[in-house]
């Protein structure tokens, strides 16, 4: 058996301690902490259920080993904002129907949050790339597309800065 090593996650602003042989991938090791709103889909890289920010850069939790996150900044769906203090991402998937069953919306908001980032007014075609790793089999995407789309309009109107 590979030897486990104690390594040091920083999640949403909060460092975590968790024990991983060599091979135990990000996904694994989040949610072995607790972070089950980080969804396991394929576990290869196909659905994009799993997807969390990394130093700001949308990326596939299953694809990483949880030991290459050390000294990184991990931000999962729910560091986006609160219940009663939602992120306009949040928000706008809840007004507009971007989320039916719920299982992709973690990662789609993970990933619509880095496109927005680097793009505050993005067209449809930037969307339908920067959302192309992510796979939903209930919306359709139309209304996933609406709600990203709502929610960089409500940021630029706030002023809302990455
Ligand atoms: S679970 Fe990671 S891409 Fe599907
Ligand atoms: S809302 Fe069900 S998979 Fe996207």
């Amino acid at each position: 058996m590979p030897k486990e090593k104690t390594i040091t996650l920083c999640i949403n602003g909060r460092d975590e301690e968790v024990s991983v042989p060599p091979h135990r991938t990000l996904l694994e090791a989040l949610r072995a902490l607790g972070h089950v709103e980080v969804k396991c889909g394929c576990e290869k890289g196909d659905c994009g259920a799993c997807a969390v920010l990394v130093d700001g850069v949308a990326l596939d939790s299953c694809l990483m080993l949880a030991w290459m996150a050390e000294g990184s900044q991990i931000t999962t769906v729910t560091g986006l904002g609160e219940p009663d203090a939602p992120h306009p991402l949040h928000q706008a998937f809840a007004d507009l129907g971007g989320v039916q069953c719920g299982y992709c919306t973690p990662g789609m908001i993970m990933a619509a949050k880095s496109l927005i980032d680097r793009n505050p007014d993005p067209s449809e075609d930037d969307m339908r790339t920067a959302l192309s790793g992510n796979l939903c089999r209930c919306t359709g995407y139309t209304k996933i597309f609406e709600a990203v789309s709502a929610a960089a309009a409500r940021m630029r109107a706030n002023g809302d800065r990455p």
